[in-house]
């Protein structure tokens, strides 16, 4: 894939790509958490070192290898991944968010093992803070990428949450794709720019794909598809 001889278009960047999905405990045995691989975000990071990059990967629980030459920061909760990301944030060029983050947690975390009771139960949850919504308020220069996870309305969805967030990109993922997302080689996705870009891409192997999004997004290139 691609001319391994092309100059790094992120020389000099520094890029922070979060991947994975969160673990919200409920109590010391059990959280909840969704079906996300780390596939599509450490291919990011992967791309993004290899396009010259100094790289920091901020990862949810996933059993990936971390590629060489990359910095990994494990992370269990969407609040330690907000913790880690806005450590970095004022010396970052670029933030992809590709990790899965829970939108809600348990209201109260057991300190020992919940026991079952007769009949049903109920969990209380609440929001967990949206680390890209808060990086888009603090904004100072930065190149903030999203991605969006939707199963209708791609486009409408995740042009809305390119405003709402104030990102520069989106790359939208139709999750109905009959290739599948979740734990798949492979994706679909548009991606959309705040300067008008949309640009669809068919399903291509993750790792190209990355390559791909990263060359449209900061090589200037046109016609990659
Ligand atoms: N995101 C985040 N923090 C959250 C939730 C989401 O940083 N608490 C980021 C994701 O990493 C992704 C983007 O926001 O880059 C969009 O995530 P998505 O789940 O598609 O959108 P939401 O804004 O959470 O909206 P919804 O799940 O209701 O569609
Ligand atoms: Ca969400």
């Amino acid at each position: 894939e691609g001319n391994h001889s092309e100059p790094g278009i992120l020389a000099g960047k520094k890029v922070v790509v979060t991947a994975g999905p969160t673990r919200e405990r409920i109590d010391p045995v059990r959280y909840l958490s969704n079906f996300s691989s780390g596939k599509m975000g450490y291919a990011m990071a992967e791309a993004a070192s290899r396009l010259g990059a100094e790289t920091v990967l901020v990862s949810g629980p996933v059993g990936l290898e971390v590629p060489a030459g990359i910095r990994a920061v494990q992370v269990e909760s969407a609040a330690d991944m907000l913790d880690s990301v806005l450590a970095e944030y004022a010396t970052a060029d670029v933030v992809i968010k590709a990790a899965a983050v829970a939108d809600y947690r348990p209201k109260t975390v057991h300190g020992g093992k919940m026991k079952k009771q007769d009949g049903d139960s109920v969990i209380e949850l609440e929001r967990t803070t949206d680390i890209l919504k808060t990086l888009g308020e603090q904004k100072e220069g930065q190149c903030l990428i999203g991605f969006a996870a939707e199963t209708d309305r791609v486009a409408e969805y995740a042009r809305g949450k390119l405003e709402r967030k104030n990102l520069d990109y989106i790359i939208a993922n139709d999750v109905t794709a009959p290739t599948g997302v979740f734990g798949s080689d492979t994706n679909v996705v548009t991606l959309f720019g705040r300067d008008g870009t949309e640009v669809s891409f068919p399903a291509t192997e993750k790792k190209a794909l990355a390559l791909k999004l990263l060359r449209r997004i900061f090589g200037g290139e046109r016609d990659d598809r």
